[in-house]
């Protein structure tokens, strides 16, 4: 059984125009020890998935249907006892901005014990709990964490509170760590050790990772298998080289082809046309207005999802040869 399993999850939004109909039946799932990459244009979605495991959707959000199910159970209809327990010693997430989930007005210290002592069963000394922290902040790399540690956020750089979010995070982090685009608001070369640091750190403590990332070219060497959202909904999903070799879904191919090369073969010219509103969306393939192949049945039904080679699914028409299609 894998170690999460998001089964038709369909999450919307209520604002002043209406209902954002967001998340649109999205299916996937992580296995134990397994790192998978989310990726996808700004506003397809990711972020929304990730809260709603978390249980951290904004309070506009809307369930409208769907299971998450971690070990069995169903995240999404846990009482608070069990999802605080999931909280404290399971799931953690890390966000892009380093600076939001730290509190501009406590030192790192006040903060990080404060954690150490809400994921713990037992009562902790102060000692052990300065133990536990130094341990952590020196897994993140971080050097001098007694300085690190009598710091307030604003006195350190952007990649060194990263590096105490991903401590902090793995206070709880026992079997799953969300990155949610975790070096976007770095410098290239602070992204690039950020996440080579996730690497070593989930591979050490077996544990699994999502990660969401625009950079795919470092996703490409990190993740074990991809999922491609647009639009609130899984276009591709596959091994990772299967899916950059020899991409299926015409979204991929244009996502993929618009990534800057670095042998520099000219310009990469982006996918043309922009995400459809979420107020609206198209009844049949969300990419219908945007894709190049677009043909009739693919204004009038939802795509299933094809297996396209071995583990490699699209959610595409162009792959129906009149069977029907398996949803994973
Ligand atoms: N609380 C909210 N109220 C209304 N709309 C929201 C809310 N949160 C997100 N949205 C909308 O939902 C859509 C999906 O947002 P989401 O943040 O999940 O996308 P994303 O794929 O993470 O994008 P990015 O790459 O920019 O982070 C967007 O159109 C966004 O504007
Ligand atoms: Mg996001």
């Amino acid at each position: 059984m894998p170690l999460i399993q998001v089964k038709d999850l369909r999450v919307g939004y209520n604002v002043y125009e209406g209902l954002l109909k967001v998340l649109d039946g999205i299916n996937f799932f992580v296995e134990r020890k397994e790192k998978v990459g989310i990726i996808g244009e700004s506003a397809c979605g990711k972020t929304t998935a990730m809260k709603a495991i978390m249980r951290i959707l904004a309070k506009n959000s809307v369930l409208m249907g769907g299971k998450i199910l971690y070990d069995g159970n169903d995240i999404l209809r846990m009482n608070d006892t069990q999802f605080t327990e999931i909280r404290r010693k399971k799931f953690s997430m890390i966000f892009q901005d380093p600076s939001a989930a730290l509190n501009p007005v406590f030192t790192i210290r006040q903060q990080f014990y404060d954690i150490i002592r809400y994921s713990s069963n037992q009562r902790m000394t102060k000692d052990m709990i300065h133990e536990r922290a130094v341990e952590l902040l020196k897994q993140a790399a971080l050097p001098e964490p007694e300085r690190i540690l009598d710091s307030y956020p604003f006195q350190l750089s952007g990649g060194m509170k990263q590096r105490v979010n991903i401590a902090m995070a793995l206070v709880s982090a026992n079997e799953l760590l969300i990155a949610d685009e975790p070096g976007t608001a770095l410098d290239v070369t602070i992204e690039d050790q950020i996440l080579r640091l996730l690497k070593k750190i989930v591979e050490e403590r077996r544990i699994s990772i999502i990660l969401i990332s625009h950079a795919l070219g470092t996703i490409k060497h990190f993740v074990d298998r991809i999922y491609v959202m647009y639009a609130g909904t899984i276009v591709e999903s596959g091994p990772t080289e299967k899916v950059f070799k020899n991409p299926k879904h015409p979204y991929t191919q244009l996502l993929i082809d618009s990534v800057p090369k670095l042998t520099g073969e000219g310009v990469p010219e982006g996918i043309p046309g922009i995400v459809p509103s979420y107020l609206n969306p198209p009844h049949g393939c969300r990419f219908v207005t945007r894709c190049p192949y677009a043909m009739q049945v693919c204004k009038e039904k939802v795509p299933p999802s094809y297996e396209v080679e071995q583990l490699h699914y699209a959610s595409c028409f162009l792959y129906d040869n009149g069977e029907n299609g398996k949803d994973e």
